[in-house]
């Protein structure tokens, strides 16, 4: 058997909880998978910790390209991507999510002729202004096995022209990782003072249409001031958001009474924090199915979304960055304890072992 059937790639936050269960049934399978990290996140509360936490193997190579440009983070990663493909000659190459580091080595491989599986295809936000849409349409056209979380993401995946017979409805990994992990999670609301059931609302932060843009960073900024004197705010801060709050001059705005800020938190931390949450108010793509698979409120500071079964099916209310529309969102869940929700189909824990078996057939075939 080849030493390396499968080689997967990591790179920023987001992909760490996503990998995890992955590699745990690759290794019961068995499918013999390797793992480079490209160190497009590299700070440990950003990247080592969830390694820890999660019991994520040592990543065999770590690249570390860290920050710069969408331009040459993306080329610094492909080119140093590339020997340890020639090196590992894999019989595959996995990539999750949406990230730079997602493009960058899918596109390496498919150059190459290496077929490229995507983990969470199909989604789609049909907004080209977020770098992540370009990553996500970019990696599907040049994946030849697309799993996907969500049954709408077929109808995209087809209107691209993507072959239905490459596509593999098997649910959500990542969720794969919240379910195993609930009973671990750190009560750190708890821990700040809080009761155990509610009590304050969680913030995350750090899409560049948001933070990047002084307008637009003040208004979410007050609107979240306006909250906190309602419900105390705890604020993980992304570390893009703090330095563009720097930049905007309105750091002192990030210290308004209520707001709890907090240095990026680990995973059981934030699971803790979300789980106990009375709402989350959020920007992120993970947390909207977080909250949906564990029945909490969310806001999402977007005016779209590429996950539309949180909002179809789940606890996800969009509002954009519009203070108005955050204010009297929150206002309703306040009063009416938010949308019921229920779970997404095949977000049941499973979808890992799920992909580990059909990797395994198309190995075997
Ligand atoms: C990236 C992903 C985004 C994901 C997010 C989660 C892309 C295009 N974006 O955005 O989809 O939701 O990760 O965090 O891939 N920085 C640090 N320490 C780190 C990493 C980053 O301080 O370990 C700071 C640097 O100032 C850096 C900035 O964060 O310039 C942005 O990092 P980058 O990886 O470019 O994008 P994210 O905003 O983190």
């Amino acid at each position: 058997m080849n030493a390396c059937e499968v080689l997967c790639v990591v790179g920023a936050r987001p992909n760490f909880m996503k990998i995890a269960p992955i590699m745990a049934a690759f290794a019961a399978r068995p499918v013999q998978a390797r793992l480079v990290h490209t160190g497009q996140h590299y700070d440990a509360a950003m990247s080592d910790g969830f390694f820890e936490q999660l019991g994520i193997p040592r990543p065999h190579v770590n690249l570390e390209v860290g920050s710069a440009t969408h331009a040459v983070q993306t080329a610094e990663i492909m080119r140093a991507f590339e020997p340890v493909l020639d090196q590992e000659a894999p019989r595959a190459v996995l990539v999750v999510g949406d990230v730079n580091s997602t493009i960058a080595c899918a596109l390496v491989a498919a150059k190459k002729c290496v077929p490229v599986i995507h983990v969470e295809a199909g989604l789609r936000s049909y907004d080209r202004r977020m770098p992540e849409e370009i990553n996500r349409v970019l990696t599907d056209q040049i994946s030849d096995l697309l799993f996907t979380t969500e049954r709408g993401a077929l109808d995209n995946l087809r209107r691209e022209g993507i072959a239905p017979e490459r596509v593999h409805f098997v649910g959500n990994v990542m969720i794969d990782t919240l379910r195993r992990n609930l009973e671990r999670a750190v009560p750190v609301g708890q821990t700040l003072g809080h009761r155990p059931a509610g009590g304050y609302a969680v913030l995350t932060l750090h899409r560049p249409s948001n933070v990047d843009d002084r307008d637009t960073l003040a208004g979410l900024l007050d609107a979240v001031g306006r909250i906190a004197s309602r419900l105390p705010v705890i604020f993980p801060i992304h570390p893009r958001t703090r330095a563009a709050a720097e930049r905007l001059g309105l750091s002192a705005r990030l210290e308004q009474p209520g707001i709890r800020l907090l240095p990026p938190v680990g995973y059981l931390e934030m699971l803790g924090l979300t789980r106990e949450a009375t709402v989350v108010l959020t920007d992120s793509g993970g947390l909207q199915e977080e909250t949906t698979a564990l029945g909490v409120p969310c806001i999402t500071l977007r005016e779209n979304t590429e996950r539309p079964v949180t909002l179809t099916e789940g606890t996800n209310t969009l509002t954009g960055p519009d203070p108005e529309k955050i204010l009297q969102c929150f206002a309703d869940i306040l009063t009416s304890g938010g949308k019921r929700g229920r779970i997404p189909e095949h977000w049941d824990g499973r979808a890992s072992e799920r992909i580990a078996a059909i990797l395994r057939d198309w190995l075997d075939a």
